[in-house]
């Protein structure tokens, strides 16, 4: 793709450019938003133009909103999408095809004008320009795959915090971008485009986004190859479950004292560490320096619980706790480390909630004491994050290892009792 004016869709490629910056637990809506050789996505209303190789060119008067360019392409090769929309910006398109493919791309039309579209490709395309489908929305969460590049149907997003999840990493994975249902990115309150921003060759699958409004939303998803399968979900970020022992703890002291003497060593933990405020303070503070870039914590096969989906979220927790401690290590500032904190602390409480989830659906006995241990951990991570944002605490060998302990001899000694029981209830 080339850029030469003030295109919308230049601001995917920003973001592929500069790599700026979850599984669904029980998705309200799967959908898959186009099957690869699907000849033109359904509309809900008549399209506006058609193109063919005989008639490559349209010419319309267009409202402010988004419109929608659905082309089929029956044979492999590069098609060029050109189009403009008044003098005030043009672009075009380079899409590689390997095989018969079915995409579709939005444009943002900011004001009242005259667009010109033009297509050119191997023989036997054909391409619709259309309204976006008027449909109700989707509600999250919202589970989404498909095949190349793509227009999501819209769904609904209140203010607040999301976690968006990809299967695909790496180059196998497209560009994603929120828009508005008009067409134009999803903006912060700064005015920064609001996008999972996972880099060209990032291994991430999940990020945190912020929805800083309530409204109708789409997904552009922008594939590097066409077709070539992805998968998307966006979700609400977990609320952290209240703490308080209830009555049911009553049956599993022997469990809680375990968990008591880690939070115990936890404590003193935090007294070694623990640092007075003051201006000027350092964002951390190491009391062992750790010259090894050996990661702090790897996941072996004796960590798994037999269940291949939790297996990945204890992955990638592990993964979570190894970038804070490649972050601490490199000296990042308070903000990146606390943005790295938030992360690592989101991903535990929305993989506590899919345990418990599926420990509801099973019925599995020893619920109650495994939620008390979850929720004393995340209070604990809480509480942490809450005292290195005020200064009270630095970042430490010592918390860092306090971690990967507690994550290794949680999974071992109590998330490994529910193998049989969720195996059982038919996970794999
Ligand atoms: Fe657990």
């Amino acid at each position: 793709m080339k850029f030469l004016c003030g295109i919308p869709l230049v601001i995917v490629l920003l973001v592929i450019a500069c790599g700026c910056t979850g599984p669904a637990v029980e998705p309200a809506t799967t959908l898959t938003v186009t099957a690869v050789g699907t000849p033109i996505p359904a509309s809900a209303s008549e399209p506006l133009a058609e193109l063919s190789t005989t008639n490559p060119n349209a010419s319309l008067t267009l409202d402010p909103g988004a419109v929608i360019m659905a082309f089929h392409a029956a044979n492999p090769g590069k098609m060029t999408l050109t189009s403009s929309c008044g003098p005030d910006w043009g672009a075009y398109d380079d899409i590689d095809i390997t095989s018969s493919y079915a995409g579709t791309l939005a444009f943002e039309i900011p004001a009242r004008g005259v667009c010109s579209f033009n297509l050119t490709g191997p023989a036997g395309w054909i391409a619709q320009v259309q309204l976006p489908d008027a449909k109700a929305p989707l509600a999250v969460p919202v589970n989404l795959s498909g095949a190349g590049t793509l227009v999501s149907p819209s769904f609904t997003l209140e203010k607040g915090q999301y976690i968006f999840e990809r299967k695909e990493t790496g180059l196998a994975s497209p560009e994603y971008a929120i828009r508005y249902a008009n067409g134009s990115y999803l903006m912060d309150a700064n005015n920064t485009v609001v996008q999972p921003g996972f880099g060209m060759i990032s291994d991430e699958t999940f990020r945190i986004i912020n929805v800083p409004e309530s409204g109708t939303y789409f997904l552009g998803v922008i594939a590097r190859s066409n077709p070539a399968a992805w998968n998307a979900s966006i979700q609400l970020m977990p609320v952290i479950p209240a703490m308080g022992p209830g009555p049911e703890l009553t049956a599993t002291v022997q469990a809680l004292f375990f968990f008591l003497g880690l939070l115990h060593r936890f404590n003193s933990v935090l007294r070694q560490v623990r640092v007075a405020a003051r201006p000027g303070r350092m964002d951390y503070i190491e009391l062992h320096e750790n010259t090894s870039l050996m990661p702090i914590m790897e996941w072996t096969t004796d960590l798994s619980v037999s269940v291949s989906e939790i297996d990945e979220q204890h992955k990638k927790l592990i993964a979570l706790i190894n970038k804070l401690h490649d972050a601490m290590r490199a000296g990042q500032g308070k903000q990146a480390l606390e943005g790295t904190l938030q992360e690592l602390a989101a991903y535990t409480v929305y993989h506590f909630s899919a345990e418990e989830k599926y420990m509801e659906q099973f019925k599995y006995p020893r619920l109650p004491s495994h939620r008390a241990e979850h929720a004393a951990f995340v209070k604990k991570v809480t509480d942490f994050q809450k005292e290195f944002a005020e200064n009270r605490l630095g970042l430490s060998l010592e918390l860092m290892n306090f971690l990967k302990d507690w994550v290794n001899n949680h999974i071992k000694e109590t998330d490994k009792q529910y193998s049989a029981t969720f195996r059982a209830g038919g996970l794999t």
